[in-house]
């Protein structure tokens, strides 16, 4: 069998991106995105596509309609595929057994029973969703107990690394492709087979098999890897705070080891998106299934520590604003989960902002990125507070970053946009009340600058000593004790 077609179902932050690039890679290869979301496809056919990637919108306008499509016709993709992508969303369960923790897999497994209910033909069915280890089980499980006369099925595991923000690049040049599949021949071919697709740019050597489990596995701990590092470098930034140590230069001194690496070693409000989390979670649910709590525990910690360096860094703001918040304004700049992305699934600021809330703080909120309506929905849902109407009058969203911090008592920067590093503080200052704050929570901006035009800045793991505020500040060097 040589791929021709492909299906991708789920046309999401993986499948949309992934689909695409395999369809500019692979002009010999028709590919067919499809979702139940009738408005999700819409957008994907329209001139604003529904998710914003650096780079997506000239791979999609290149191959729309040539050998990339998108549409809800699931069971037509399904029928004409030899290869099926499940890019499904997998959250956290929010009901029954593992509720809060266990990954919800009703979403893959409508996947699976409406391939085996409409499929005709040899299909190779990805995993490309991340999934808890053996969920490639239960699917060749639901699909073999449906199969029809003539119909075969290979299921493979595939999970998505790419980080959103840099999604393209991260296709376009992955640090490694895995690929596991079933320890037959069939098993074998199959993997051939999508090995072929992806060596259509990916170097061969860059592409992994193994067996399915190991690679359903080895996503699940590449991302709690990944999210331990934030929490591990966080937890050294509030020994920073309470020592005078400087966590950016920790972090230099740190990463210089080989053994350690530099990236990922910056300190934060903590990380977010809609991986990071969940992935933790269904992890740690996965060891206390098995019985290994100790397991359990301790991965369990960096979940834990995420939340402290939210909460840490709200009540901070509040400290510092005379220890409370209430009816001041507060301009919040950033809202998506990281930079170059509109995503804002389980970004630290919905954290951040509903402690403020709560203190009924009023925010003018801005991000360049993120529609008015998310922000409304994220910080009004029941999840966030049990008072949403309050919550709307003490929210504005702004489009301009200039207006939102007028009358303002300070600034909040809780996403590090690049373009929030090379605005005019000083203009900003000038129409702020005094003593005008500034919390960077992403240790973007050049600190001793604000300092030395008005501002009591504070940030992540350091603590200005007297010697720097006298030095940047000169005039300014304020009057009152600081709380740190
Ligand atoms: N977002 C990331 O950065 C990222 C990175 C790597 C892996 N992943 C994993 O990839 C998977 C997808 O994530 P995402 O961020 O693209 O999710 P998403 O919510 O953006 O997209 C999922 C899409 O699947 C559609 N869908 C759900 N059930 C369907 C069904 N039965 N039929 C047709 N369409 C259906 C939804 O309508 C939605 O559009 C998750 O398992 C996630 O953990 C995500």
């Amino acid at each position: 069998m040589v791929v021709k077609n492909i299906c991708c179902i789920g046309a999401g932050y993986v499948g949309g991106p992934t689909c695409s690039v395999i369809a500019w890679k692979c002009p010999d290869i028709r590919v067919h995105v499809v979702d139940k979301s009738e408005l999700r496809i819409k957008q994907w056919n329209s001139e604003k596509l529904p998710i914003y990637e650096p780079g997506l919108e000239d791979v999609v306008k290149e191959c729309r309609g040539r050998n990339l499509f998108f549409s809800n016709d699931i069971e037509m993709a399904i029928k004409e595929a030899d290869l099926i992508f499940i890019s499904v969303n997998t959250p956290t369960k929010t009901y029954g057994i593992g509720k809060g923790r266990a990954a919800d897999l009703k979403h893959i497994e409508m996947c699976a029973r409406k391939i085996a209910e409409v499929a005709e033909g040899n299909k190779i069915v990805v995993e490309k969703s991340t999934v808890p280890v053996r969920a490639a089980e239960s699917i060749t499980h639901i699909l073999s107990a449906n199969t029809r006369p003539g119909v075969s099925f290979q299921v493979l595991s595939n999970p998505e690394f790419l980080a959103e923000g840099t999604a393209v690049e991260n296709l376009l040049h992955p640090d490694r492709v895995l690929i596991g599949g079933e320890e037959s021949v069939e098993g074998d071919e199959a993997v051939a087979q999508l090995t072929w697709i992806y060596n259509h740019w990916v170097p061969t050597e860059k592409i992994i098999t193994t067996s399915t489990w190991s690679s359903e596995l080895s996503k699940l701990a590449s991302n709690a890897f990944l999210a331990q590092r934030v929490s591990s470098i966080n937890a050294i930034s509030a020994l920073c705070e309470a020592t005078g140590a400087d966590v950016s230069q920790v972090a230099v001194a740190v990463g210089k080891d080989s053994r350690i690496g530099s990236k990922f070693l910056q300190a934060s409000v903590g990380f977010g998106g809609s991986c990071f989390q969940k992935d933790l979670l269904n992890l740690v649910y996965i060891a206390e299934c098995l019985n290994l709590p100790e397991v359990a525990m301790y991965w369990q910690q960096v979940t834990d520590m995420n939340e402290y360096q939210r909460t840490r860094f709200a009540k901070r703001i509040v400290e510092c604003l005379f220890n409370t918040v209430t009816d001041k304004t507060l301009a919040v700049f950033g809202f998506a989960f990281k930079k170059n992305t509109g995503d804002t699934r389980e970004s630290p600021a919905i954290y951040v902002c509903s402690h403020l809330l709560e203190e009924s703080a009023r925010l003018n909120i801005y991000d360049p990125k993120v529609e008015c309506k998310q922000i409304e929905h994220d910080l009004t849902s029941a999840a966030v507070t049990s008072d949403p109407e309050r919550v709307q009058q003490l929210i504005n969203i702004y489009s301009d970053p200039y207006e939102a911090v007028k009358d303002a008592h300070a600034i909040v920067v809780l996403t590090e946009w690049d373009e929030f590093i090379s605005y005019d503080y000083r203009k900003m200052l000038s129409v702020m009340k005094k003593p005008a704050f500034i919390f960077d929570g992403r240790k973007i901006l050049d600190h001793e600058a604000l300092i030395k035009i008005g501002f009591h800045t504070e940030t992540i793991g350091k603590r200005f000593s007297r010697n720097t505020l006298l030095r940047a500040s000169g005039d300014h060097f304020p009057s009152f004790s600081w709380t740190l």
